[in-house]
């Protein structure tokens, strides 16, 4: 089912949105000073390009749409790099990452709950409902890089 005028340009900002994630998690990768830390953006940077991949299948009306492939934030144990009496500047830095991320992640997944509810079709919300859930243990596994850093 081709999408209407509406659901093409919900798609479009959502896909706007994915890039910006792309290029932060490129970019925070680089940034971090800790290993850990930027291998975990990595990782999330793939699942980003992901969702970008399964939303032009979605503008496309492609069937094939790519599968979502799901992280699992409960299997994720970030070893801690900072201690949590460390006070370096280091730490302030990668400390700023995680929750300028955090706040990235929770502001596009709003964005695809509310998007959701304005599609026709059962597939597609479907895929937007998953990919919201992946955005969730993307903030989840950045809380908990935190927390094993005392950093929350
Ligand atoms: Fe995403
Ligand atoms: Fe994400």
């Amino acid at each position: 089912m081709a999408l209407n005028q509406k659901e093409e340009s919900l798609i479009k900002d959502l896909q706007e949105q994915e890039k910006l994630c792309i290029q932060k998690y490129t970019r925070y990768a680089e940034m971090a000073h800790d290993e850990e830390l930027e291998n975990l953006f990595n990782t999330l940077r793939e699942n980003e390009i992901n969702h970008y991949e399964a939303l032009l299948a979605i503008k496309n009306n492609d069937t094939t749409s790519p599968q979502i492939k799901h992280l699992n934030a409960a299997e994720y144990n970030p070893k801690g790099f900072h201690t949590a009496s460390c006070n370096s500047r280091a730490k302030e830095d990668d400390a700023y990452l995680c929750t300028d991320s955090i706040a990235t992640e929770k502001y596009i997944s709003t964005s695809y709950n509310e998007d959701l509810f304005q599609f026709a079709s059962t597939a597609v919300r479907d895929t937007l409902n998953q990919i919201q859930t992946d955005e969730q243990n993307h903030a989840e596994m950045i809380y908990k890089y935190k927390v094993a850093n005392g950093m929350a």
